[in-house]
């Protein structure tokens, strides 16, 4: 039998991942989903536990998953903490000691929620990008690092943004596998004008372009990225880019769809085991109102189904729970308009597991 370690984590995390819960339970007892389910603590809820953010029976029971379902870590109780205690080092240490290395974070809109995004309806309707971020390398992890004295006195930060060549073409495959799928064009994303590890990133994505004529590859500077990003959306399919203007961009993507509540997201690694969380984080400003939207983590749960689990039927049938829903006028506070009925989280959540049967 599979095996799921859930991690609730903080702020938010418990909520949004109790729904999530909600609907795999359901598939459990309805529609035959057999699955070994354990919890366990990361993040700030490990700090307080075990005094560290990441304790070696969580890594070991996370290893020894096929699945790992992830609510969100962090919040302004632990910010005075050394970074090597905070809980975000839980996160990535999960994600580095499991290799996960290849994210991704889709950014489809439900047409539903045309007119929840912060842009234009007809400049998003539609929108179905993927974007692939690299997870486990970049300046998150490079060496060296830290804050230093400098000899008059003052300090100096630094941090080191490095990738191998190997690093590189594992994720431009993983992209370029996706994009075949899709409408087969991958837009690269970097610094190549200022950065020469980007610049060494865009020669061997190009390189390992050359074998396949499937893919249509084009590159593009991060800061246009972000502006054609608004501007106009619609130009991508997949886009596949760095540890951090992954993190950024897809937090910019996030709003096409009406709102960082709307994005689940998938983190895998060479052996095909998978971690699932929604992109945002334990949004400490909502925490414990039953406010959040739990959508993401739902959706992240489809990602599960349909790349750890083997079961693309329920992930299908989990997302169009999730359109009725909407159809049905549901919605949590960061998405709710005029003439539609605001929701709690859990009444979110029941609201799919009822369209789930
Ligand atoms: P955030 O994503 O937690 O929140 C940003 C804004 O979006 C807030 O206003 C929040 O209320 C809102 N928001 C986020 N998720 C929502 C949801 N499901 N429904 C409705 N509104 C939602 O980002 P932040 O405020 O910059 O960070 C807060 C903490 O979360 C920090 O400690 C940060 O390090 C951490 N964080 C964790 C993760 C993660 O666990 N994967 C991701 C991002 C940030
Ligand atoms: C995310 C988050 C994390 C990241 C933080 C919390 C370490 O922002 O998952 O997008 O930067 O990767
Ligand atoms: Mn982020």
């Amino acid at each position: 039998m599979k095996k799921l370690l859930v991690l609730p984590g903080d702020g938010i995390g418990p909520e949004i991942v109790a729904e999530a819960m909600k609907v795999i339970d359901h598939l459990r007892t309805a529609a035959g989903l057999e699955l070994e389910i354990e919890e366990g603590l990361v993040g700030g809820a490990a700090y307080e536990a075990a005094g560290t953010p990441l304790p070696d029976a969580t890594l070991d029971r996370a290893k020894a998953a096929d699945a790992i379902l992830l609510g969100a870590v962090g919040g302004p109780r632990w910010e005075p903490l050394e970074i090597a205690l905070r809980p975000e080092k839980g996160l990535l240490g999960l994600r580095a000691g499991l290799g996960l290395f290849a994210n991704l974070r889709p950014a489809i809109l439900y047409p539903q929620l045309a007119e929840a995004s912060s842009l234009r309806p007809e400049v998003v309707a539609g929108l179905d990008i993927m974007i692939v971020r690299e997870l486990t390398g970049g300046i998150y992890f490079g060496q060296p690092r830290g804050v230093r004295e400098l000899e008059n006195g003052e300090r100096e930060g630094f941090n080191t943004l490095v990738y191998s060549e190997s690093e590189i073409r594992r994720i431009a495959r993983v992209a370029f596998d996706i994009a075949a799928k899709r409408a087969g064009r991958v837009c690269s994303v970097d610094k190549a004008n200022v950065l020469e590890c980007t610049e060494l990133w865009r020669e061997v994505v190009t390189a390992e372009a050359a074998g396949r004529p499937d893919i249509e590859l084009s590159h593009m500077y991060v800061d246009n990225a972000a502006m054609q990003l608004v501007r106009a959306p619609k130009q991508f399919d997949v886009i596949v880019t760095t540890n951090m203007f992954g993190d950024i961009l897809s937090d910019e993507a996030a709003m096409l769809t009406g709102s960082i509540g709307m994005l689940p997201s998938a983190s895998l690694n060479e052996q095909g085991q998978g971690m699932y969380e929604p992109i945002h984080g334990s949004a400490p400003d909502i925490a414990g109102q039953n406010i959040a939207n739990p959508l993401a983590t739902i959706l992240s749960v489809a990602m599960m189904l349909r790349f750890s689990l083997d079961r693309g039927d329920l992930a299908d049938a989990i997302e169009t729970a999730v359109g009725r829903v909407l159809d049905q006028g549901l919605r949590t506070a960061d998405i709710i308009q005029d003439g539609k009925q605001q929701v709690g989280t859990a009444e979110m959540g029941d609201a799919v597991v009822a369209e789930l049967n």
